[in-house]
């Protein structure tokens, strides 16, 4: 191979490299804020849910895996830069009414368990540490009627 073909064979490698790392990192970039409607749910009974990713990822600090997961052998092996897949897509169980009297191994799978277990479960545990912090546990702190926002 000539020098020139070789290098220009280098040349474009790098640029197929270099845009797939970019792609893959696009896509990994979360959403500021995201309001969720999850397509399980025909009809919300409550007003949609606005969370924000720049308020817990980037000024409280929390890690991607404490809310983003695939579990593996009973461990959360989800890392940074891999796919991720909406709460729907696994914890795919309906019920929004009595839910908690749902078998234990369909509770797990129920979403708005998923949900509710996942925000208010960290948000308890912040209030206790410093009952002032603005980590909703009340309904309408986070189904906040579309006047109110
Ligand atoms: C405190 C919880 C929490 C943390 C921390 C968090 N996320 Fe999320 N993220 C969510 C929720 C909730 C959704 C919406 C899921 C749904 O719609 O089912 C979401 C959605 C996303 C989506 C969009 C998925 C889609 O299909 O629309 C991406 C991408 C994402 N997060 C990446 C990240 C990355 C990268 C980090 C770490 C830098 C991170 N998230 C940290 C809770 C969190
Ligand atoms: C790729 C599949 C997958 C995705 C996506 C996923 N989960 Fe999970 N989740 C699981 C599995 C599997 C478990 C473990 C269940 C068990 O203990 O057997 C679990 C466990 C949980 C638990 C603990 C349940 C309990 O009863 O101890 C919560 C809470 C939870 N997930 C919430 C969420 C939320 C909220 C999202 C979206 C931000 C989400 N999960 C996304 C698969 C997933
Ligand atoms: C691992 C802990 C953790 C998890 C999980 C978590 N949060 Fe939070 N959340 C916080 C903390 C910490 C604050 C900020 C408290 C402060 O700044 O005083 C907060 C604040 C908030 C606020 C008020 C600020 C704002 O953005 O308007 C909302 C709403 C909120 N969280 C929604 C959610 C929802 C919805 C989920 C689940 C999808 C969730 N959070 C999951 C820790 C968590
Ligand atoms: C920390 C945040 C948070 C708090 C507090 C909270 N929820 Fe939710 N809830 C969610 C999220 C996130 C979802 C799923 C996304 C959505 O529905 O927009 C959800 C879903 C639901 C759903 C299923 C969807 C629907 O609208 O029919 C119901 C019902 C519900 N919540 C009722 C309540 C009630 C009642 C309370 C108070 C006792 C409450 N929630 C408190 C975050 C919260």
């Amino acid at each position: 191979m000539k020098k020139g073909k070789f290098i220009s064979c280098l040349a474009v490698t790098a640029a197929v490299v270099l845009s797939a790392t970019l792609l893959v990192f696009a896509a990994q970039q979360p959403p500021e804020t995201i309001t969720i409607k999850p397509s399980i749910w025909n009809k919300l009974s409550m007003p949609p849910v606005t969370f924000s990713h720049k308020k817990h990822v980037t000024e409280d600090k929390i890690a991607c895996s404490q809310c983003h997961m695939v579990y593996k052998d009973g461990k959360n092996v989800w890392k940074e830069g891999d796919p991720v897949e909406k709460c729907e897509k696994c914890h795919n169980e309906p019920t929004t009414k009595g839910e908690f009297t749902l078998p234990p191994d369909k509770k797990k799978l129920n979403l708005k368990l998923s949900f509710h277990t996942l925000c208010i479960g960290c948000h308890r545990k912040v209030k206790n540490q410093k009952p002032t912090a603005n980590a909703p546990i009340v309904c309408n702190g986070c189904h906040k009627p579309a006047a109110a926002k």
